[in-house]
């Protein structure tokens, strides 16, 4: 198996070197089945032509294609991109925009903190969920607030405090730290306070499930009590007006204030507490050991509110891949924690398009799009599959073909019985280099 794989790659690389197409289609066994239809695709690889860790000036050259450029050249983000200036020749057609740099959002600078987000606005392709990054100094404040998307997250760094009500008034409250999760329903009055066991605070990404989720228009407590005539407030709380004399004129949204005390709890609730925890210590979850790296799959069969949101944290070893595969029904944002990435989208009727991330880039996956995101550095890459759905689940293209009847495998595809036989019927998620 692998020595036949090697042989290819060797023939396909000598093929480049000399200039000439590939001579694909060469069966080492008895591959080829039948008379085929149509001639056989190329056997070019069509590797990522440069990378951080050579220093030239790319060009959108690839083989005989292509030739240098003479005009302007932004030579910092042509690096970051090889994929889009030198695409792969198996990219064709049209596929939207997958690719959107948090770097590249506007920023809101507040005292205590800073936000900034992703949205269909800035990514036309996300039409179903959006994210926020999201920076509190510590002892900030996000204000306390509702919206009309779920909100779930995965806090980066720190360690942060959450409270919540929700509509039978029962309350939660807690503090959880750096690869932990939370997630408030639609509606559910929640806030966000970085603690100082990290003394620079906390960081975190917030994402919500819908593309036109906006941070801007979330309802703010401040905001609304600032635009309700201040009689009204009185008489709502049976309090005299001059309960209410300094209350702020416009909303807060971020800002500072003393750490909460380490021993802070719930107020007592005479409702009890939410039955089902807003938060989940991912953290604490042993990850399942692949060959190429590593998975952990947090949906609501454990974390039983996060009804609309599921993720897999994955790493993927240097040279490995998470494997070709699509997600049934569930659109996928995808966010680089570390290392480098690329990632073509399938999109049928021959569209494909490939894109290339770093850490602090998101990617976004339609439905049923067919996938793989390789690990292109030389770190480990880690990421976070984001999918809008209550379960997590994909569909292998490896273990889809193991357990197809083989002749139906071959008569496709043309391959051998020996190649059939290395196909794998348990899904590999990632595979090894
Ligand atoms: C997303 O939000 C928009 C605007 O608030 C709303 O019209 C739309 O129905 C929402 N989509 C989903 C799937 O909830
Ligand atoms: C970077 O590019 C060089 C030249 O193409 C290649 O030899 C090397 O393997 C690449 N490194 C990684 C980590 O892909």
């Amino acid at each position: 198996m692998v020595r036949l794989a090697t042989s290819h790659i060797l023939l396909a690389l000598a093929a480049c070197v000399y200039g000439v197409p590939a001579p694909t289609g060469t069966s080492t066994s008895s591959a080829a089945q039948g008379n085929p239809t149509v001639p056989y695709a190329s056997g070019n690889p069509n590797y990522p032509l440069w990378n951080d860790t050579i220093d030239y000036t790319p060009e959108p050259i690839r083989g005989k294609l292509g030739a240098n450029i003479l005009g302007p050249h932004n030579v910092p983000i042509a690096k970051e991109n090889p994929d889009l200036l030198a695409p792969p020749t198996t990219d064709n057609g049209n596929v939207m925009n997958a690719k959107w740099p948090f770097a590249l959002s506007h920023n809101l600078l507040k005292t205590g903190g800073w936000a900034r987000q992703q949205n269909v606005n800035e990514m036309p392709i996300a039409k179903e969920i959006a994210g926020v990054n999201m920076r509190l100094e510590a002892g900030a404040i996000r204000e306390l607030h509702w919206h009309t998307s779920a909100e779930w997250s995965y806090v980066l760094k720190g360690s942060m405090q959450i409270t919540a009500v929700n509509p039978d008034g029962q309350n939660y409250l807690a503090t959880i730290n750096a690869g932990d999760l939370w997630y408030f329903p639609p509606g559910v009055p929640h806030s966000l306070q970085a603690t100082a066991d990290d003394p620079e605070g906390a960081e975190f990404l917030l994402v919500f499930d819908n593309g036109t989720f906006n941070e801007g228009s979330t309802f703010l407590l401040t905001d609304w009590l600032a635009h309700v005539p201040k009689e009204v407030i009185a008489k709502n709380f049976q309090m005299p007006i001059s309960a209410f004399d300094h209350i702020p004129e416009h909303e807060l949204y971020i800002f500072p204030s003393n750490p909460p005390p380490d021993n802070r709890q719930a107020v007592e609730d005479p409702q009890g507490q939410v039955p089902d925890p807003y938060t989940y210590r991912l953290s604490q979850v042993q990850p399942r050991q692949l060959e190429g790296g590593t998975v952990k799959i947090v949906d609501s069969t454990t974390f039983k509110v996060s009804k609309t949101i599921a993720v897999a944290e994955v790493t993927v070893e240097p040279g490995a891949m998470r494997e070709l595969h699509w997600h049934p029904n569930e659109p996928e944002w995808t966010f680089f924690l570390e290392g480098n990435a690329r990632i073509t989208l399938f999109a049928a009727e021959g569209n494909a398009r490939t894109f290339d991330y770093q850490a602090g880039d998101i990617a976004y996956i339609p439905p049923a799009y067919g996938h793989y995101i390789e690990n292109t550095g030389s770190s480990t890459l880690k990421l976070l599959e984001i999918l809008r759905t209550d379960r997590f689940q994909d569909i292998s293209l490896n273990q889809w073909l193991a357990l197809t009847p083989p002749e139906l495998v071959k008569a496709h595809l043309g391959v051998s019985d020996e190649t059939i036989a290395g196909f794998s019927k348990t899904k590999p998620i990632v595979v090894g280099h």
